[in-house]
């Protein structure tokens, strides 16, 4: 599914329409150069599911948790990963225990330590603003991206 994100809002949107069509948990992992729009499409997806704060880009601190009161969302930023085995240091499996979504930018950077995602997205600039391409990697993605269209 390839979609035209023509500003910022858009990318907003598109992450708002990940939570409303999510029947439950699954991972997202998050490809596309610096400046693509990835954390903004978390951002839109935690303003949907009622988070109000600041949503910070996990780029130096790897990891940024949100917990809601049935569910928690994990946003982990690779890019400065050095080592994938860092991930195994930090206890990463204990990251995505429970009910948990997750959204991982540069994940080919964490290969070999990461479960396997449920959707991939792929933002990519084009003129003044992006696409996205959205590729299911399962059934459950499948699912999300029947809602979607
Ligand atoms: N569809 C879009 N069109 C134009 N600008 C966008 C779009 N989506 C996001 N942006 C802008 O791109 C910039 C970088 O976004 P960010 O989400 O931090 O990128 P990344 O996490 O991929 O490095 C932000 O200034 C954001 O407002
Ligand atoms: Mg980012």
């Amino acid at each position: 599914m390839t979609l035209l994100l023509r500003n910022e809002a858009e990318t907003l949107e598109l992450g708002a329409k990940l939570f409303r069509s999510m029947k439950q948990p699954l991972r997202f992992y998050l490809y596309g150069d610096l400046g693509s729009g990835k954390t903004t499409l978390v951002r839109g997806f935690l303003k949907a599911g009622g988070y109000c704060g600041a949503v910070k880009s996990p780029t130096f601190t790897l990891v940024e948790e949100y917990q809601f009161p049935e569910w928690r969302l994990v946003h982990l930023d690779l890019y400065r990963l050095a080592d994938p085995k860092e991930l195994e240091w930090i206890g990463i499996r204990e990251y995505f225990e429970g009910q948990c979504v997750s959204f991982i930018e540069w994940p080919d950077r964490g290969d070999g330590f990461l479960p396997q995602p449920d959707l991939s997205v792929r933002l990519s600039h084009h003129g003044e603003g992006r696409i996205a391409v959205l590729e299911p990697r399962g059934l459950a993605g499948h699912e999300l991206v029947k809602e979607l269209s």
